[in-house]
């Protein structure tokens, strides 16, 4: 197969990217995903206080553009993300402990509606452990007034909204087996376990030099798969350059077909020039959309 999308497709996944409505106008942008990619998460326009920036007022312009055109081009929908500290409004933290319950739900009900049937997996829930080896819950307002209930209250609510898509935990820095990633692993199992509605589990794959990727990702990604969960690699970027990089992509994507429940891959941008981390150079396309050795070894990958 010749891209990303055919090549993964090939092996019954998907190949996806983090996507900005801010860069749709851009023709070389737009020609590369509409070639490459079979799926989109919108980089920030779903997040609440893009869509919800005052309460109970939702505002879908940026979100539905980058959706409307994943449906034209038959692309999936990652829905990215429900609930999270981050990227979150002022006025949610100021609510008493049943106003936040209230407008959670009314939060997540209200975007899923929005979207219902046409996304593919939501984050429901993103980075509510903490770094460290405590693995403890992330302070946010949500832990903080509500408890570790939050969690299991968000994926009910988002079972009731819409029961198809399928309903993911996504975090960072558990990609390989660490007392982070042992404690989203306890949490999933205990779901499992009392039938709380969990499908997925999302790795997002920021990786550095200070976190690499782990050697024991394929082993980690598995252990969950056998909780009876779906895995994805969420929000993939891999700093550096050159057949260093190239390499580490290609290790990722072997992890990935090595657990028959890696379903999808997605990296988090196309372009270097577009990318969060502004100073790197993490992605599979350089400036100018050229591939990199590391698309090349993502390629021949799969
Ligand atoms: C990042 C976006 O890429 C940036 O544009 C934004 O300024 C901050 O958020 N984990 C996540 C993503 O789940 O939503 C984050 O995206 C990167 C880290």
């Amino acid at each position: 197969a010749s891209t990303l999308g055919t090549a993964a497709a090939a092996q019954g996944r998907y190949f996806g990217t983090a996507v900005a409505a801010s860069h749709l106008g851009e023709s070389p942008y737009v020609s590369t995903l509409d070639a490459e990619f079979t799926s989109v998460t919108p980089e920030n326009e779903m997040k609440w206080d893009a869509v919800e920036s005052s309460r109970g007022s939702f505002t879908f312009d940026a979100a539905d553009r980058i959706v409307a055109h994943a449906q034209g081009k038959g692309m999936k929908v990652r829905g990215h993300t429900l609930v999270w500290h981050s990227q979150l409004p002022g006025w949610v933290g100021g609510l008493s402990a049943s106003d936040l319950r209230s407008a959670m739900n009314n939060h997540i009900t209200k975007v899923m509606q929005h979207y219902q049937g046409k996304i593919h997996s939501w984050d429901v829930v993103n980075e509510a452990f903490q770094d460290g080896s405590s693995g403890a819950r992330r302070s946010s307002p949500f832990q903080d007034k509500l408890g570790n209930g939050f969690i299991e209250e968000a994926f009910r609510t988002a079972r009731a909204t819409d029961p198809n898509a399928k309903l993911c935990y996504n975090d960072y820095n558990t990609d390989g087996v660490n007392a982070k990633s042992n404690a989203v692993y306890a949490m999933v199992k205990d779901f499992k376990q009392r039938g709380v509605p969990i499908d997925c589990v999302g790795f997002q794959s920021h990786f550095n030099s200070n976190s690499p990727v782990p050697s024991d990702y394929r082993q980690n990604l598995q252990r969950f798969a056998d909780l009876g969960v779906d895995v994805q690699i969420t929000e993939l970027d891999i700093e550096g350059s050159g057949s260093a990089q190239a390499t580490s992509y290609g290790n990722v994507v072997k992890a990935c077909l090595a657990v028959s429940r890696c379903t999808g891959i997605t990296t988090w941008g196309i372009t270097d020039k577009y990318s969060w981390r502004s100073s790197g150079t993490p992605l599979l396309f350089d400036d100018n959309y050229g591939k990199k050795p590391a698309y090349d070894a993502v390629l021949s990958a799969l």
